[in-house]
């Protein structure tokens, strides 16, 4: 291709993401091509990793300055860092570590709900065509279906804009403790096939429920989708999920996992090279590398 090659050097600043499983991940295509098109000294590695704290104990030379966090590892990520933001503290998880290169501290930071919540006020907004002064979240029912890293933020985000959130969740009390922090209502993920105070909802999926390889599984049945306006998965494989697939069928808007996955990722390249993210190039190299 036409992009200007690197030649990995004593200097290269080193980034990844860690996780367990990694190998799934699309994240290392996608952030070594947004590094390279400005030619930034950096590369972005799959990091299968068993312990955070022994990972980031064993590499921490300088030039080892930035990590995206996945599953299992966003709060064990956090419980390593020095200094870590509002956000990410409230959510117990970060998505996001940069070594300050001023005095070496470990910085934690939880951008996922600023992708994901971007995306879905955009595609209420496209729906709506008025767009309003305000979130177009502010006062909707917002139920969100999962309560770890993925599910707090989601729930957090929502929070933020004024929604109304529902927390469900397949283990009551994890729903109960965060839908007691964004004032919230709780119910677990069964009682959620049968709940529906109001039509026009909007949904979000951060469950690992109909993730490849199990992607006929779907974490609500397609009867319960007439009653939601929008439904959000943060699943990204597949792009369409059975949840996605039927939402769409009933009518829903539907709003991919891409769109999280790729708004969070314009916000770490930006944080890890100080440079705008090459925001088209990245949508074309994830374009290119989907189902
Ligand atoms: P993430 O950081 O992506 O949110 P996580 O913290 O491991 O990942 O959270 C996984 C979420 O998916 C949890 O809400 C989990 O429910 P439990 O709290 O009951 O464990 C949910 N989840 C995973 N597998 C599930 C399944 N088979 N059915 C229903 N919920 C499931």
């Amino acid at each position: 291709d036409r992009m200007p090659k690197r030649q990995i050097a004593a200097d290269t600043k080193v980034h990844g993401i860690i996780g367990k499983p990694i190998g799934h991940s699309k994240s290392p295509h996608l952030y070594i091509s947004a590094f390279r098109a400005p030619g930034f000294n950096g590369i972005y590695l799959p990091l299968l990793v068993d312990s955070v704290a022994d990972f980031i104990n064993t590499y921490s030379s300088p030039d080892f300055v930035g990590y995206s966090y996945t599953i299992p590892h966003k709060e064990d990520g956090l419980r390593c860092c020095d200094e870590i933001d509002p956000i990410a503290k409230e959510i117990g998880a970060i998505s996001c570590m940069i070594r300050r290169p001023t005095d070496g501290k470990l910085m934690g930071y939880n951008v996922d709900c600023l992708g994901a919540i971007a995306a879905i006020e955009e595609a209420l907004r496209a729906s709506n065509g008025a767009p309003a002064s305000g979130s177009p979240l502010a006062g909707k029912l917002f139920v969100v279906m999962g309560a770890g890293g993925a599910g707090k933020a989601l729930a957090y985000g929502g929070y933020e804009k004024g929604a109304r959130v529902v927390v469900a969740n397949r283990t009551y009390a994890k729903a109960k403790e965060l839908a007691g922090k964004v004032g919230g209502q709780s119910i677990t993920l069964d009682e959620l096939k049968d709940f529906h105070p109001e039509e026009g909802m909007i949904l979000a999926n951060t469950t690992s429920v109909g993730m490849k390889p199990r992607i006929e599984d779907s974490p609500l049945p397609k009867e319960a989708l007439k009653h939601y306006s929008l439904v959000f998965d943060a699943i990204y494989t597949p792009k369409w999920t059975r949840l996605l697939q039927e939402a769409k069928e009933c009518g829903a808007i539907v709003v991919f996992g891409t769109e999280m996955f790729i708004n969070q990722a314009f916000v770490q390249v930006e944080r890890f090279t100080g440079l705008p993210a090459p925001k088209q190039l990245m949508r074309d190299v994830l374009a290119r590398n989907m189902d």
